[in-house]
């Protein structure tokens, strides 16, 4: 009998799903990436992280019918009022990619006084029983840090060679994977995500 619990992940990005399957295939769950139903992209219409999650989930369970998880991330900068926030990915308009977005960030940041250019990374993970469910299950996980001007380092992806760390004295693109999942916004709410997934399972 098979009875896995198959799940559809609205992303279509191979690393979120390898990471995803990597903490739920244990529990049981079988993932499946939405693009394996052809489910049309969402489009994010919502103001906040949780919004625009609950729109991704809802996308997917209603094309599929199976339970669906979703994400939803960016950075907040307090001396932007919480900007560049869900627009992070396109905070330097179309076409935006990660050194146009970076340019911009730096040329706002520029004559703000270093220790007023304090920021931090949001996740917001949803898992959805199906498209009208009520109660979705939310998590979320926030990681400090400060704008520098001059980037540093490799790792990573997106803001990460701007994100000061005082707690490490480096950049989040300075860390090494492992290290930055331990740490971070997405790897804070992957965590309870799993463990509220294993309590709801048991
Ligand atoms: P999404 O949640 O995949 O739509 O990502 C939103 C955007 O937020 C990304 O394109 C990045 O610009 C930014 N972002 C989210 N998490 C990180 C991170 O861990 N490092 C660097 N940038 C991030």
């Amino acid at each position: 009998m098979d009875d896995k619990r198959k799940l559809v992940i609205a992303s279509g990005n191979p690393g979120k799903l390898r990471e995803l399957s990597a903490l739920l295939e244990p529990l049981g769950y079988e993932l499946h990436a939405q693009s394996e139903f052809d489910v049309p992209e969402a489009e994010e219409t919502g103001t906040t992280f949780v919004e625009n999650a609950i729109i991704k989930a809802r996308n997917a369970a209603a094309h599929t019918g199976l339970p669906a998880i979703a994400d939803d991330s960016g950075i907040e900068v307090d001396a932007l009022d919480g900007a560049p926030g869900v627009y992070s990915a396109r905070f330097s308009g179309p076409g935006a990619d990660d050194a146009s977005n970076n340019t911009l960030l730096v040329e706002k940041l520029r004559d703000v006084p270093e220790q007023q250019r304090g920021a931090r990374y949001r996740a917001v993970l949803v898992y959805m029983r199906h498209a009208a469910d009520p109660s979705p299950i939310i998590c979320e996980g926030s990681w400090e840090g400060r704008i520098i001007l001059e980037p540093r380092g490799d790792n990573g992806f997106g803001y990460d060679p701007h994100f000061w760390l005082d707690s490490h004295g480096c950049t989040s693109a300075e860390l090494d994977p492992a290290e930055k999942n331990r740490l971070s916004h997405r790897g804070q709410a992957l965590r309870e995500l799993v463990q509220r997934l294993q309590r709801k399972a048991a």
